[in-house]
């Protein structure tokens, strides 16, 4: 009998933890493998074969003050998440004093020299330094080495984004105050900037890009530090632009819903080719806590649109989306 206890003691929570995430809940605590609040703020997303992996900043309580941290999750259906680990653990790599900082990190993986290229937001303490900061793995989990930071094309950097075209090219999104934000290419081997493609003349950071159908949508919101703002998107039939007036994405009162934008995430299936929002809901004082506002757009024809959050989920093999509560 007593054997019996100690399998279940030891299977249960597996089971538990393995059937935890049939929905995405925006807002809520989202478990990882182990039930831990997954620690991926300002993060993006890659995809490498049937695998996407989620890299965000870590800000688990208990950390080393001195280092910044980098998480990597894994999953096949963006709703399980598998911790790996932190994949980046960086001591102050260029004495940037007390408070420096690191965040948004984004990862591409570079086909031709079979490296998994890390692009952060390195700062000093006020914000000043404005750089980004590239490190570089063999593995989609680590361990990322520091490699070197620099100003792209010399402009200011502060928040980064990553765009992924339907060709494969890879550009970076980043945040140059006070002109806007830039849409840049990466170097053949992502190492470094091509040129840029384009300054979006709208002051705005948290940028994100889609091609969809046809069109690029870009997002970003408002410079209010931590707090939430209604964020806005614009069009172009091409990176270079022209880019549209900019509209809000979801009813300006919600300040989207309590959220800043990160990344938009195409899911191209079988049926359906969706685009996930994904964004951050900061709590500054408890940022360990912070959660993620998840959620399927209404997109299309020029428009964008973020609905109410609720829980919902995706079938990454169809694209297909079901809210929680409509007929299974
Ligand atoms: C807003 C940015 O989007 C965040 O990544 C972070 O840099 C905060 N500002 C800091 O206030």
């Amino acid at each position: 009998m007593k054997n019996v206890f100690v399998v279940i003691a030891i299977i249960l929570p597996s089971v538990i933890f393995s059937q935890a995430q049939q929905w995405i809940n925006p807002g809520e605590v989202w478990p990882d493998q182990n039930g831990n609040h997954i620690q991926a703020h300002g993060g993006g997303i890659i995809k490498i074969g049937k695998t996407y992996y989620w890299y965000g900043e870590e800000r688990r309580q208990g950390l080393d003050s001195n280092k910044r941290y980098v998480s990597c999750y894994a999953s096949k259906d963006l709703m399980n998440w598998d911790f790996k680990g932190d994949v980046l653990q960086l001591a102050d790599p260029e004495n940037l004093g007390r408070r420096w900082v690191c965040e948004r990190p984004k990862v591409f993986y570079n086909t031709k020299t079979k490296k998994y290229v890390m692009y952060l937001h390195l700062d000093n303490s006020n914000y000043k330094l404005a750089k980004v900061a590239v490190c570089v793995s063999d593995k989609p989990d680590g361990n990322y080495e520091y490699v070197k930071s620099f100003r792209p094309l010399e402009h200011e950097s502060r928040d980064i984004g990553q765009f992924i075209d339907d060709d494969g090219q890879a550009y970076l999104i980043f945040e140059d105050r006070p002109f806007g934000f830039r849409v840049a290419k990466l170097t053949e081997d992502y190492m470094g900037i091509e040129k840029e493609m384009c300054l979006v003349n709208m002051k705005l950071e948290g940028g994100a890009v889609v091609h969809y159908n046809g069109l690029y949508y870009a997002i970003g919101s408002a410079l209010t530090g931590w707090n939430p703002n209604p964020n806005k998107y614009a069009t172009a039939t091409s990176l270079e632009g022209p880019w549209s007036a900019f509209k809000d994405i979801a009813p300006p009162e919600t300040k989207t819903y309590g959220s800043q934008s990160t990344l938009m995430l195409k899911v191209a299936g079988r049926k359906k080719t969706t685009v996930i929002f994904m964004a951050d809901i900061w709590k500054p004082r408890t940022q360990w806590d912070s959660r993620y506002l998840w959620m399927p757009l209404e997109i299309g024809n020029g428009k964008l649109w973020l609905q109410e959050p609720k829980p919902w989920k995706i079938d990454v093999k169809t694209g297909e989306v079901k809210e929680k509560g409509t007929d299974e």
